[in-house]
């Protein structure tokens, strides 16, 4: 099958860079600071393959470089080095070579983006109906009555009841503010979704339900999704093939089953035991 995205060698530095900051940071150095010239190698030589319609997780402890990565595909900053390909309906794009205005096309378009903090996805001066109008109008639907049926429509679908669509997000929970980030980030019908840690923080009842409508949604609409966590039970829960990361490292890759089940690298082993 073809991938719908193909990622090679993703890097992100910060800091000045020296010949020694690969060989010195990552897994193995335990470290993801140069002790040569202090840079902070916050992602290192990152290669991966997602498939059109699958849910490939990433896990890994805090601080080694997930949400790094899918803000660098999400274009939210750019990369120091490396490619990534999104085939488009068959079609190439090189992500990183394209100019600002084509990736803000693809990323209002093609791609959506749920964050843990839900201030990071929402505009909280508009209602939970505007956000999704928002999207829309980005991409030149401009009719009123489509754009608000087309709103009621995806916050039925993530279960906001179509009565509060013209509520502030500051007047909802916390699980409904995340309800009301999906929906907007689906408004487009995108065929991959970014997902950073979008469960932390809130009950687990209410992790619970986002969770089911994650999966819902990908088996609805078959949507390719990035789900970046640190928490094995969503990996488990949600991912069928899962990379890990460690100090800006992958360390290992496969199917969720075999990645929890018999982890080959130490790290996932010491991971998955300290879950159990
Ligand atoms: N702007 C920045 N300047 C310096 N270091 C950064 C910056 N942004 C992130 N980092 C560092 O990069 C590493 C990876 O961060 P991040 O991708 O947020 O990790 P994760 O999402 O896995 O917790 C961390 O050590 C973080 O402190
Ligand atoms: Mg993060
Ligand atoms: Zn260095």
């Amino acid at each position: 099958m073809q991938p719908i995205l193909e990622v090679r060698e993703l890097s992100q530095i910060y800091g000045a860079g020296c010949p020694a900051c690969f060989t010195s940071t990552g897994a193995q150095a335990n470290t993801n600071i140069c002790p040569h010239c202090g840079t902070v190698v916050a992602m290192q030589q990152v290669s991966f393959e997602l498939y059109p319609g699958e849910i490939l997780g990433i896990m890994g402890e805090s601080g080694s470089g997930k949400s790094t990565l899918i803000k660098c595909l999400y274009f939210d900053q750019v990369p120091t080095s490396g490619q990534a390909i999104f085939w488009d309906k068959g079609k190439p794009q090189d992500l990183f070579q394209l100019n600002p205005a084509q990736q803000r096309w693809l990323g209002n378009h093609r791609f959506g983006m749920v964050y843990q903090n839900p201030h990071s996805g929402l505009n909280f001066r508009v209602s939970a109906g505007g956000n999704i109008a928002e999207r829309l109008l980005m991409s030149d639907i401009l009719n009123y009555g489509v754009i608000r049926n087309r709103a009621r429509n995806l916050l039925n679908r993530t279960e906001v009841l179509p009565e509060r669509m013209d509520e502030l997000p500051s007047n909802f929970s916390g699980g409904m503010q995340q309800r009301v980030q999906i929906a907007r980030a689906l408004a487009t019908d995108p065929p991959l979704l970014f997902l950073d840690e979008v469960t932390t923080g809130l009950d687990l009842s209410v992790q619970a339900k986002i969770l089911d409508l994650i999966l819902e949604i990908q088996q609805q609409l078959r949507v390719a999704m990035i789900v970046v966590t640190h928490d094995l039970g969503v990996i488990r829960l949600l991912a069928s093939r899962t990379l890990v990361m460690k100090y800006g490292q992958v360390v290992e890759i496969g199917l969720t089953d075999q990645v929890l089940e018999d982890p080959q690298h130490t790290y996932t082993q010491q991971l998955v035991s300290s879950a159990l």
